[in-house]
């Protein structure tokens, strides 16, 4: 595997790796993933490309990014199911390429797709990852697993007839058995209900508190919101970074809401303004739309021809976290385009 330190960064919206020091975190504390330079292709496509993470031990750090944006490949490669085409750095401080065998034995990685035996119980299935691991005392870790994860009235139940909240459950459970320092958790929560998806998450801070440290893929804003901090990729590459607060502050954006009956179902509307030159993103949050540019004139110009519409109140308002990810994958797109016409 080739070091790439020294090429060019990808630009960040938000806070840059470079920029991400020590002293921000634990100053005392060894990175628990330190990568740079990940860099995965197929067919000649660059769907990982030049990315750098670096997270502090018991932190917890999102992982978001449209679909295909390359979250999955990047996780596979961190834990060393997958050989980056370039690239280099640790994971729990052993060598990814090198050393990868070993990262597998102390990393917990938890499947985009349920990966457990459905005509198994919980109990069989966590007893089957125990053996798959060759714990000393097997019998013991699967108890354990059973109470840390409040798994112990439904361990005779087949994991089949689980509902996704406790399939969900399961997994996780199936990847702390052996006591992993760091959780590579893949979408954990996607199609689960809103309440589950609550306790999953006291769980994997609970984990947090425990020193654990959580890389975690998610679609959902309201889960990114529970993260320390953020990477937002897209086309493989890292767009911003950092916290909620320094991501948002870094993408520097201006945003008007827009309130109406229907403002988020007036396609015209919207459609309208999505064209508008300066227009970043139009996002829609219930009866409210958020109209969201860089340039606060070209804005203005931008809203000015409905601004008189009857039904619609108007008013300046914050960014929050889809507005800026929509308006990266925005300008992402835009990018990608340019090059490949190059
Ligand atoms: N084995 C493979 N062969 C060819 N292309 C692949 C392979 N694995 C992934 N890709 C492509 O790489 C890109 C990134 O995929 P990846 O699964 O990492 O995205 P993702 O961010 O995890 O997406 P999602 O949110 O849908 O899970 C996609 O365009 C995908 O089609
Ligand atoms: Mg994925």
């Amino acid at each position: 595997m080739t070091g790439m330190a020294g090429t060019t960064r990808t630009a960040n919206a938000g806070v840059g790796a470079d920029t991400h020091t020590d002293a921000d975190t634990d100053a005392a504390a060894a990175p628990a993933i330190d990568v740079r330079g990940l860099t995965k292709r197929y067919g000649g496509r660059a769907v990982v490309d030049d990315v750098a993470l670096r997270v502090a031990p018991g932190r917890i750090c999102g992982f978001l990014g449209p679909n295909g944006s390359g979250k999955t490949t990047t996780i596979r490669m961190l834990c060393g199911l997958l050989v980056p085409d370039a690239g280099s750095g640790t994971c729990l401080g052993l060598d990814i390429g090198a050393q990868a065998l070993e990262i597998r034995r102390q990393v917990g990685y938890m499947t985009q797709r349920f990966g457990l035996y459905e005509d198994l119980s919980i109990r069989e299935n966590l007893d089957f990852i125990g053996r798959l691991y060759e714990l000393p005392d097997r019998r013991g870790a699967v108890e354990r697993t059973l109470v840390r994860l409040g798994l112990v009235q439904r361990q005779q139940q087949l994991a089949g007839t689980l509902s996704g909240g406790w399939k969900q459950r399961l997994a996780l459970a199936a990847c702390l058995m052996h006591e992993p320092r760091l959780l590579l958790l893949d979408e954990p929560t996607a199609g689960v209900d809103p309440k589950a998806r609550r306790e999953f998450w006291d769980q994997i801070h609970a984990l947090a508190g425990e020193g654990i440290t959580v890389l975690v893929s998610t679609h959902y804003m309201d889960e990114a919101e529970r993260c320390h901090e953020l990477v937002y990729i897209a086309y493989g590459k890292v767009l911003a970074r950092g916290t909620q607060a320094e991501i948002i502050a870094g993408a520097g954006l201006v945003v008007w809401a827009v309130q109406g009956e229907g403002a988020g179902t007036q396609v015209a509307l919207v459609e309208a303004l999505k064209a508008a030159p300066g227009v970043l993103s139009v996002a829609a949050f219930g009866n409210t739309l958020h109209v969201a540019g860089r340039d606060e004139a070209q804005l203005a110009v931008a809203i000015a021809p409905h601004r008189g519409r009857p039904g619609l109140e108007w008013r300046r308002t914050e960014a929050n976290l889809e507005d800026v990810f929509i308006s990266l994958i925005g300008q992402a797109r835009d990018n990608f385009a340019a090059e490949a016409a190059e």
